[in-house]
């Protein structure tokens, strides 16, 4: 049996989903702009593509949702182009956003903290999350931003982001939330929250990769990051890509058609896994399973090193992540997992299992089963092998690891 566990780094596109792309690649292949039959034959299906998001997300008319090419370009977008509108030619000078963003967004802050733009990037609580009340007090006359993910694509966390919206709608202050964690995985109801600016993600909910949007509430003015052919009026520049709007529209309707219920089903999966994984000892999840999307575990094994579980799960044929880069020679921490204060030793034993809608429960016993043979395994490695380490000059030289 092979499982795939890493489903909040992508997931498999749905067959119907590459179903209902395929007749836009090669039988209606026009560019939409170009007024002939070839070309307007994608207007109804690129109609009711749009019809969908906007219905997936309860998007007002008055709104505007532009497709882009990924949420890494939504969250650019808005971040330089609120840079470019209200700080560069306007009179704020500050952008307030959080540790535990997705590098998107942080490394697109770290720009334009080069640029002169102030940042402050908020810490999060012990369960990985900002507090409203932080926020607000972190709000300045010159804040022209508020960007604040609405689910941790690492703890599965899920923000307070209504009581922030209301916070920055009271203050004035433009609020975006990088919204891929949560479109298509818990409700997102735009008329009962508010934000000006949502990015999301299709390949995160059964579309395809290479397809993003950006939700503008009341289609307000931001400066386009791509200027060009004027399409998406004027917005986004780039000819359409049809077969994956039309792909990013049955995907966010089958995500989102019977939320409540799909999301009941995967989360007593998770929760059956989360149980049986917490009868190890000296293990513990971040967050309570209530605050957190239905499908997500960020678990911690005490003397497990993180890439060593991933590689064993990876026999077992078995995909997980840990959620911390492996450079060449470092193994470095769960950054997140320091942010909620883990010390440095459990920052390095994260394991996220992150399951869909596709996850059996046959899948569920066998990653059980696994896991569990695989602590047992690893954490008999640790305490009494001995390890081979190279000393500078080259030659072998045998350590012990210390008993625990
Ligand atoms: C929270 C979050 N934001 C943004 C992204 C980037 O999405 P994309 O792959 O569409 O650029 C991801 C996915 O990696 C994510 O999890």
């Amino acid at each position: 049996m092979q499982v795939y566990l890493d489903n909040n780094a992508t997931t498999m596109v749905d067959p119907a989903v590459v179903e209902a792309m395929q007749p836009y690649f090669s039988e209606i292949y026009g560019n939409p702009n170009s007024l002939h039959k070839f070309g307007t034959a994608s207007h109804p299906a690129l109609r009711n593509a749009i019809n969908k998001v906007y219905t997936a997300i309860n998007a007002s008319d008055n709104d505007d949702i532009v497709f882009t090419s990924c949420a890494t370009e939504s969250n650019n977008w808005v971040l330089q182009s609120v840079w470019i509108d209200h700080i560069v030619n306007g009179d704020k000078n500050h952008i307030v956003t959080t540790e535990v963003e997705h590098p998107s967004v942080l490394a697109t802050c770290k720009f334009l903290e080069e640029q002169g733009v102030k940042v402050t990037y908020l810490p999060v609580n012990s369960e990985g999350i900002v507090e409203a009340h932080t926020v607000k007090s972190f709000i300045t006359e010159k804040t022209a931003l508020v960007s604040v993910m609405w689910a941790s694509n690492e703890t599965g966390m899920i923000f307070p982001i209504k009581e922030i919206g209301q916070i920055c709608k009271d203050k004035g202050v433009l609020f975006h939330s990088d919204g891929v964690q949560a479109v298509g995985k818990i409700p997102v109801d735009l008329q009962d929250v508010h934000v000006d600016f949502l990015s999301m993600s299709a390949h995160k909910f059964h579309g395809p990769k290479g397809i993003g949007a950006l939700y503008i509430k009341d289609s307000q003015p931001l400066t386009p990051l791509m200027h060009g052919g004027a399409h998406m009026g004027g917005r986004r520049s780039g000819t359409l890509n049809v077969p994956y709007i039309v792909g990013m529209g049955k995907a966010i309707e089958l995500a989102t058609a019977n939320i409540q219920e799909t999301m009941a089903k995967i989360r007593a999966k998770r929760d059956r896994l989360e149980d049986a994984l917490l009868e190890l000892s000296d293990t513990f999840v971040v967050g309570e399973r209530d605050h957190r999307t239905p499908n997500t575990i960020l678990i911690s094994i005490r003397g497990v090193e993180g890439e060593g579980m991933l590689w064993d799960l990876n026999n077992g044929q078995i995909g997980a992540s840990t959620g911390s880069a492996c450079a060449s020679e470092d193994l470095e921490a769960n950054t997140v997992m320091l942010a909620i204060g883990a010390d440095n030793e459990l920052a390095h034993t994260g394991i996220r299992l992150s399951l869909s809608r596709f996850t059996t429960d046959a899948e569920v016993d066998y990653v059980i089963s696994h896991f569990k043979n695989a602590v047992a395994r690893l954490r008999n490695i640790s305490s009494s092998f001995a390890i081979q380490k190279p000393t500078k000059g080259g030659e072998v030289q045998e350590c012990e690891l210390h008993h625990h």
